[in-house]
């Protein structure tokens, strides 16, 4: 894909479709529940596709039609062995959530994914599952996996890791395994499992002690199906508002979008450099937080953002990296980790493919530290993705404001946002 330089405002208001992490968790958790889900804006990409394809690959009924995806709940133990191997393509989120869930199904099952996702390291989810009694065999830490079905033991289990798939993980492995199992959390991640459970009248109980989250899953309750409305997704509204706040005369303005506190940090670093974005229409739908998102062009200031953000954002450091790209002074972003098992390398790219675009920034140890300039010199316009979506979609917004460039394998952005490329130049990007 080529994204050139745009010369008006971006104007408009963009569609940004629903919300990745909850579309996956719409499909899991109504297929082990008793009855009839519906499902309303659940995010039809790639990504999602595959946890879909997998449910149906273990005998749950769903229908979908033009507005609607219907799951008919088989309950916490009776989906059925695959029929194949279970691929997953590109995504991380069914990876490690099915890895838990099907620790304790009757069957053996075996999970596959492209070249990306066989590199992601799957011992996190693994080694905390052994520990509750279950089998399963990694290849080397990674993708292949054989899981072989077992009843699990509750246990208390700490997670270090700042990951909700990690947690996510557990939190449907304990659904499934008698007694009382803890989980608990020391860094903030995405609460989306744990809201979404607790509508379906899971025995879940949330306490905070000091900076722990422990949640206890009373397990073997059946779970009782709710219909659910996802809302739109902040992470892919993060590149239109990037976008807006960069590019002169720009005035945006996106509805329904999911400010979930536990991945809002995007919007406080932006907020905290100067954006000029409002909310709107406050409000609550499934218990997720919702507002509708205004945003208009803005002198940024670059700021300096320490690690306990990091866990608010992880999936936003490609596009904020852009931002900090225009912004009056350098920015530093610290305690970026775990951008290295993203998709792609993310902090790598991230640098490779500024200095390509003529930025100075480095990394040192995990921290990026990005010097602005009023004009940037192109050195090699080729956009280095890894086939990694964000990558793309990050320089993409590059281009708008620096003209041509070359975004390879951008085929990627279907994984989380098939209609990018539509709604960009709907609001006058260039992209082709
Ligand atoms: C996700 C959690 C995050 C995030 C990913 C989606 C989820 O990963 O990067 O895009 O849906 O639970 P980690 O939990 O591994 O940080």
């Amino acid at each position: 894909m080529i994204s050139n330089k745009i010369t008006n405002g971006l104007i408009g208001n963009p569609i940004i479709p629903g919300d990745k992490s909850i579309s996956h968790r719409s499909i899991i958790i109504p297929s082990i529940s008793n009855g009839i889900t519906e499902i309303n804006n659940i995010l039809k990409s790639e990504d999602v596709y595959h946890t879909l394809n997998a449910f149906k690959n273990m005998g749950v009924e769903i229908e979908e039609n033009k507005d609607k995806v219907i799951i008919f709940g088989k309950g916490l133990t009776s989906l059925n062995k695959p029929q194949t191997e279970i691929y997953l393509g590109n995504s991380g989120t069914s990876a490690r959530l099915l890895t838990g869930l099907l620790a304790s199904q009757k069957f053996v099952s075996k999970l596959t994914g492209d070249k990306s996702l066989s590199s992601r390291p799957m011992r996190r989810i693994t080694e905390p599952l052994l520990k509750m009694n279950a089998s399963i065999e990694t290849s080397n830490g990674n993708l292949p996996i054989i899981i072989k079905g077992n009843k699990l033991n509750n246990t208390i289990i700490d997670i270090t890791i700042p990951s909700a798939q990690i947690k996510s993980g557990l939190l449907l492995a304990a659904l499934n395994t008698h007694g009382l199992s803890k989980i608990v959390e020391h860094n903030i991640s995405r609460d989306h499992t744990e809201i979404m459970l607790e509508a379906f009248d899971a025995d879940i109980g949330i306490e905070k002690i000091d900076n722990k989250k422990i949640i206890s899953i009373n397990g073997k309750k059946e779970l009782k199906s709710v219909n659910i409305d996802v809302p739109s997704d902040l992470s892919s509204s993060s590149f239109f508002i990037v976008a807006a706040l960069v590019n002169k005369n720009s005035h945006l303005k996106m509805s329904n979008i999911n400010v979930n506190p536990t991945r809002n940090g995007i919007l406080l670093a932006l907020k905290k450099m100067g954006a000029k974005i409002n909310f709107l229409n406050k409000r609550q739908i499934n218990k997720e937080e919702i507002c509708d998102i205004e945003v208009f062009y803005s002198n940024l200031n670059g700021c300096e953002l320490g690690p306990e953000i990091a866990k608010l954002m992880i999936d936003e450091y490609p596009i904020l990296s852009v931002a900090a790209c225009f912004a009056n002074s350098p920015s530093i972003f610290r305690g970026l980790s775990e951008l290295r098992v993203k998709e792609s390398d993310r902090l790598k790219l991230i640098t490779t493919n500024l200095e390509r675009c003529g930025v100075n920034c480095k990394v040192e140890e995990d921290d990026l530290y990005i010097y602005p300039s009023d004009q940037y010199e192109i050195n090699n316009n080729s956009i280095q993705t890894d086939y990694d979506h964000r990558i793309a979609m990050a320089f993409s917004v590059m281009g708008s404001k620096i003209g041509e460039l070359n975004i390879l394998d951008s085929d990627s952005i279907n994984t989380s946002f098939p209609s990018f490329i539509e709604e960009f130049n709907k609001i006058g990007g260039k992209l082709s």
